[in-house]
């Protein structure tokens, strides 16, 4: 709900739980007042401080601005930085009118326009509330009314300032290629502490998301306050924490303005991407489970948003390049066996890819490996009852192709240096109008011409020379951008297209996983890394934000482990098996089937349910997760103990979320017990060895 704040002249954006308070300073700025759980009246809300100024420091450099504009006495981060062709580079923006309606969703909308003093700028904030799970999203919409171009030097999405005079703790995620988001905590001191992305892509080593806490209060998994955001992009992004020497904190993010700008030409306009935050006084697993919720109904396309995700096979660890029809089709037969419902057949079934110096760009099947072309593997993966999904990475191109042979200047890259090879690919400038047609084109094609049903769509190198040597020269610095907004279009397209295909996003593993893509694909490839312990970390890391419904894990032949254990850690999330079948024994496979049974049984818990981290891989010899079905009746556990010392081969495990007073029995617990006796009194669970593993499940008495 949007009500107008009386007393401090402006809106009151109501949650659930919270309260967010926007007011108009007597000089027209925006104020952010106030951020925090829901209060009695407006009278509550803690007056803002107003300090008294030098001649170095005014009101614009510590009060807690909405969308702060560069320019005057603004020296902390800006939101936006505009370049005017007369040479002015201030910007001074002021209250003008403001609306309030809905969004496609029937959610409440508020829509700001501000207007620079001397120019032609409308800068138009819009906030969408979403009541149930606290959080509030917010995009900016830029418009040049002047009669000459202007120079967005920064535009972010948002500031998000927190209560003022407080020390606050930082929580992000980090990592590189195989070891996706590593969980940091960090005292947030005076300065800037900065997370980012200059990849082309969301990237391995940062997640676009944030958490802070009270540093002296400590907030845990289930208690205290946490304000979060998550930024909804796929490009260059940057999130910048800043305290200023005036006591603020305060979150500002968006699209990176590292090496980039957008020429807005009269009468254009531009939107940059929705940046969603959230508040919650039940802590960190709050926070995560508002986040998921609010992709469950929100972000996933809307195609596949209610449909439960399918167990899938992909063949990419068990053949490598090495796929043809004949040994496909055996692999399919095998995968069915067990109760797989989505056979994937990965790289190296195209063009002269027989390794990866070769083929990337040529879209068309390798008569060698498939003669016929894939009719017949799909038919036999259909008449097995299987789906049929397919991998491309129509991003890259290599040296050895016909598509380079043909249009070598599709590569990015700079006048005179040679651009970078990775894995012996280049980045395609999709940022190009007849690039992005290309992809489009070819991926159509596949779709159209075949029974596919899914698409994995990898991208696995970083663009490492952004040049575009056709392009306007003051202008070629918008390929970062028009790459993204090319790509976001493309899958748009697609889907428009082919609404009965499904796409799975993935960047050489969790390279681009954001609610930005999640918004076009239905689920990711998490990491390339598919140890099943190391998995817990990763898992553990990426449940931080995203839900499991989109988090794909695969049993692979990685590491020594039961298969027992590799399967319970990848039914954590969307199940697949990755293995190479033709090494199974006879048990693998019983128990294979027997595995998967149980996971359609539960998948429903786990990919829709609420869920709470019980032991962290990260901190503990044992973890275990617990997901609970959003009526409360069911729930399952995955405990894992990795190592004890002192023999230790049992751990107390203390469940949350059951309903207090229902009856619950089945896998874990002795007889029928409360919601309030289970979570009270916690359960034993018993893993005798190391690298053992065990699924509870139990469910409510039916009444
Ligand atoms: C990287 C992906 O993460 C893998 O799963 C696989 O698809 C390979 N690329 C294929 O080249």
């Amino acid at each position: 709900m949007i009500e107008r704040c009386k007393f401090y002249d402006g809106w009151i954006l109501k949650t659930q739980n919270t309260w967010y308070v926007i007011s108009i300073s007597e000089s027209g700025a925006l104020h952010n007042i106030y951020w925090g759980p829901s209060l009695h009246a407006e009278e509550d809300i803690p007056l803002p401080q107003f300090l008294i100024p030098s001649s170095f420091d005014g009101e614009k450099g510590y009060l807690p601005l909405e969308y702060p504009e560069w320019g005057g006495y603004l020296f902390s981060v800006p939101c936006v930085k505009i370049t005017f062709p007369d040479g002015n580079r201030k910007t001074l923006l002021k209250y003008k009118c403001s609306e309030l309606g809905k969004d496609a969703y029937g959610n409440d909308q508020l829509i700001i326009t501000l207007v620079d003093g001397y120019y032609n700028i409308r800068v138009v904030l819009n906030y969408v509330v979403y009541e149930n799970f606290d959080i509030i999203e917010r995009f900016v919409e830029i418009f040049n009314e002047g009669t000459d171009y202007v120079i967005l030097d920064i535009a972010h999405s948002a500031s998000w300032n927190l209560p003022l005079n407080r020390d606050y703790r930082l929580t992000y995620c980090h990592g590189n290629w195989a070891r996706e988001f590593n969980i940091k905590h960090i005292p947030i001191h005076e300065g800037k502490f900065v997370i980012e992305s200059r990849k082309g892509h969301t990237s391995h080593d940062f997640n676009p998301w944030f958490m802070l806490d009270d540093l002296n209060r400590n907030a845990t998994e289930e208690s205290g306050e946490v304000w979060f955001g998550a930024l909804a992009y796929s490009g260059n992004w940057k999130i910048l924490v800043e305290k200023t020497p005036f006591g603020l904190t305060k979150a500002v993010g968006g699209i990176n303005d590292f090496d980039s700008i957008f020429k807005l030409k009269p009468t254009k306009w531009f939107r940059n991407p929705s940046f969603f935050g959230g508040y919650t006084n039940k802590g960190f697993g709050q926070a995560s489970r508002n986040l998921h919720n609010l992709q469950r109904k929100y972000v996933f396309p809307y195609n596949f948003k209610n449909t439960l995700r399918k167990v899938l096979y992909n063949s990419w660890e068990a053949t490598m390049f090495n796929v043809n029809e004949e040994d496909q089709i055996k692999l399919a037969e095998k995968a069915a066996s067990i109760g797989v419902e989505l056979f994937v057949i990965d790289d190296g079934w195209f063009g002269a890819r027989n390794n990866d110096r070769a083929g990337l760009g040529d879209w068309r099947v390798n008569p060698q490996k498939f003669p016929k072309g894939l009719g017949p593997l799909i038919e036999k993966v259909n008449s097995l009852g299987m789906d049929f999904g397919i991998w491309v990475e129509p991003e890259m191109v290599n040296e050895d192709s016909d598509l380079y042979r043909n249009h070598s200047d599709w590569v990015m890259r700079f006048p005179k240096c040679k651009p970078e090879k990775g894995r012996n690919q280049w980045n395609l400038n999709v940022a190009k109008p007849e690039v992005a047609d290309f992809i489009f084109n070819s991926v159509d094609a596949l779709l159209s011409n075949y029974n596919i049903k899914f698409i994995k769509w990898d991208m696995n190198k970083a663009i490492t020379d952004p040049g575009w040597i056709e392009f306007e020269n003051d202008r070629r610095k918008e390929i970062w951008i028009r790459y993204t907004w090319n790509l976001y279009e493309i899958f748009d397209r697609l889907r428009n297209k082919h609404p009965h295909v499904m796409f799975e996003t993935c960047s050489g593993g969790g390279g681009r996983v954001d609610l930005g893509i999640l918004h076009r694909t239905d689920q990711f490839w998490t990491s390339d890394n598919t140890n099943p312990y190391d998995r817990l970390i990763i898992q553990e890391g990426c449940s931080y934000v995203y839900s499991a419904k989109s988090m794909v894990a695969w049993v692979t032949d990685s590491g020594q482990f039961d298969l027992k254990y590799r399967f319970h850690s990848a039914m954590m999330g969307v199940l697949g098996i990755g293995a190479n079948l033709h090494k199974w024994s006879e048990n693998d496979f019983k128990l294979a089937k027997a595995m998967i049974e149980e996971y359609k049984k539960i998948r429903h818990i786990v990919q829709d349910g609420d869920l709470y981290r019980l032991i962290s891989p990260q901190r503990s010899d044992f973890a275990a997760i617990q997901y609970v079905s959003r009526d409360k009746k069911e729930s399952v556990i995955f405990c894992f103990r990795t190592t004890t010392h002192f023999g230790k081969c049992s751990i107390e495990i203390f469940p949350r979320g059951l309903e207090p007073t229902e009856m619950y029995s089945g896998k874990g617990l002795i007889g029928e017990i409360s919601g309030k006796g289970i979570m009270d009194g916690g359960l034993k669970v018993q893993l005798p060895k190391d690298f053992s593993s065990e699924m509870l499940y139990f469910e409510a008495k039916k009444r």
